[in-house]
């Protein structure tokens, strides 16, 4: 038997580490999470997306009273980018999300199918797409590329 064992690399950056690029993506995905539509939850998430054209995207996550009908944040807007922009890679993607009447952000991290969703967009247009997540003590996760967060994926043993 031989053991694998994986490795992930996230950097934690506090605000002033941030360049202007990364700290606006995060302010219009801060903006955008108070138009969640979230009246099952209460867990507002916003979404930016920086398309290596320099145009910036964003959503909020979207329920519904069948809960699987509900999309997350990411994953509205990564199908909105691909569907209107199909040519142009998405290269930062900023996420942030807050409890319905709590001043402060709370943790996210993207879920196992937006995740998926993020791969997609890497393997489509061959660019890594840098996520950047914001914590509750007001620290970046700054994560190059959705391999850190999705060992093993399909596509790691199926090169199409
Ligand atoms: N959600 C997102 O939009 N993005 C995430 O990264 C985590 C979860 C949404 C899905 C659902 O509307 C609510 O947050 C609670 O899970």
């Amino acid at each position: 038997m031989k053991k694998i064992n994986l490795h992930s690399e996230l950097e934690e950056l506090s605000p002033e580490e941030l360049n202007p690029t990364e700290r606006s993506l995060l302010s219009k995905a801060q903006i955008v999470s108070e138009q969640a539509y979230a009246p099952y939850s209460n867990f507002h998430v916003g979404a930016a997306v920086l398309l290596e054209n320099g145009e910036v995207l964003q959503s909020s996550n979207q329920e519904n009273v069948s809960f699987p009908a509900g999309s997350c944040a990411e994953r509205l807007l990564l199908g909105y980018a691909g569907a209107n922009f199909p040519d142009t890679a998405p290269v930062m993607l900023a996420i942030v999300a807050r409890r319905a009447g709590e001043e402060t952000w709370a943790e996210v991290s993207p879920c196992g199918i937006c995740r998926q969703t993020i791969n997609e967009s890497e393997k489509r247009f061959g660019k890594p797409v840098t996520l950047l997540i914001l914590r509750s003590n007001g620290n970046v996760l700054r994560i190059k590329g959705i391999s850190e967060l999705l060992p093993l994926k399909f596509n790691d043993f199926d090169p199409e």
